[in-house]
């Protein structure tokens, strides 16, 4: 492990790092961006920021489209709220686009003197958009390879996981002081669970026993956290869960790199976190949690799915309210140490994700 070739410290803070990461790993792959929960009816939208650069996705009567969320005009953003539903229209001086991001109104249009026809030139940049099961991708990068070759493996991962998911029953963005890579690095590795979630993962039976069923593909991992055999009082869960349509007996994670985290804990509720980056010390963890589909419509009864959601959505930001405490303290120390991380045998996920980023930014 000592020999492995890891990332610096100092690829942790400040402006030079982040803008070797936003053109050589955010302009350049698939980046995830939503989920089609999202964006169900006409006209709904969500937007992200990476290192600030803009991004809406946006429902055209069914059809989903991404665009650079800024005005062709002088520049505003677009849409300025999380998530909504509306007509794609500035609202600094009301200009409204079709779903090429041509403009489709412009007030006192008389007034503008262009010799491009029908104002062909000024369109909201449009970005490559790709659906894997419920899951959304954009690219800056207009030569990317198809999603399949990016995701290999991982392609088929995703729509297994899609045929998993149900409704999705909480949304939030939190800001957390620490870089992107260290929110990575934290998730794809069990090893810290008994220190800092004894009550919560460990205490349900998880991280007890190594990691196992491990997969590589590109920078994406996927691995196994299994529980201990006599994890029974866990199991006493809510009787109903048996009827899940997909299952496994292990505290399950995925890794889509650059900016994808799932986790399923035994496929009873599913989390999607999605990394956007702010700056180099700064990343928003969208969190969205889902409940998993039942097998041939059997239907929960309410008021026990109610508690179950409640409790999901209590020891899920519980757990990540933990790891957030522990790592801002990691992010603050980087500037201080100069040698690379000591991992062992439990962490080697995090060394094909290193691997992958300085192959990526080399
Ligand atoms: S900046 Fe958008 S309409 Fe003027
Ligand atoms: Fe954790």
């Amino acid at each position: 492990m000592q020999s492995q070739k890891l990332i610096h410290p100092s690829k942790y803070f400040g402006i030079e790092i982040q803008k070797i990461e936003f053109e050589k790993i955010f302009s350049n792959n698939w980046i995830f961006a939503a989920m089609e929960s999202d964006l169900t009816e006409n006209n709904s939208y969500l937007t992200l920021e990476i290192f600030e650069y803009p991004i809406v996705i946006r429902n055209f009567k069914g059809e989903l489209k991404a665009f650079q969320n800024i005005c062709p005009h002088r520049f505003n953003k677009i849409h300025t709220e999380t998530k909504g539903n509306g007509i794609f229209i500035c609202k600094y001086h009301n200009w409204s686009f079709d779903k090429d991001g041509k403009p489709k109104t412009i007030p006192q249009k008389h007034t503008f003197d262009t010799n491009c026809n029908e104002f062909n030139c000024l369109k909201v940049k449009s970005l490559s958009l790709a659906k894997v099961g419920k899951f959304i991708f954009f690219t800056l990068n207009p030569n990317a390879p198809t999603i399949e070759s990016y995701l290999g493996i991982f392609y088929f991962k995703l729509l297994e996981i899609s045929n998993a998911i149900n409704n999705n029953f909480y949304f939030d963005d939190d800001v957390q002081k620490i870089n992107w890579k260290i929110v990575v690095e934290n998730v794809i590795e069990a090893y810290h669970c008994p220190a800092i979630h004894q009550e919560t993962l460990y205490g349900m039976g998880f991280c007890r026993k190594p990691e196992a069923n491990d997969e590589y593909y590109n920078g994406h991992s996927v691995a196994d956290y299994p529980k201990i055999d006599d994890a029974s009082t866990e199991n006493k869960i809510l009787k109903y869960l048996q009827n899940r349509e997909f299952q496994h007996e292990t505290f399950r994670h995925y890794f889509i790199f650059p900016n994808l985290l799932i986790s399923s804990t035994e496929a009873t509720s599913i989390y999607v976190g999605n990394i956007l980056p702010i700056n180099s010390e700064k990343t928003i963890l969208r969190k969205r949690f889902y409940d998993s589909k039942f097998k041939n419509d059997f239907e929960p009864k309410k008021t026990i799915h109610d508690a179950f959601l409640e409790m999901v959505k209590i020891s899920i930001n519980k757990i990540l309210l933990e790891d957030k405490v522990v790592l801002e303290q990691v992010q603050k120390n980087m500037p201080f140490v100069n040698q690379t991380y000591f991992l062992g045998t439990e962490e080697k996920r995090i060394v094909q994700f290193h691997k992958k980023y300085l192959e990526t930014i080399s």
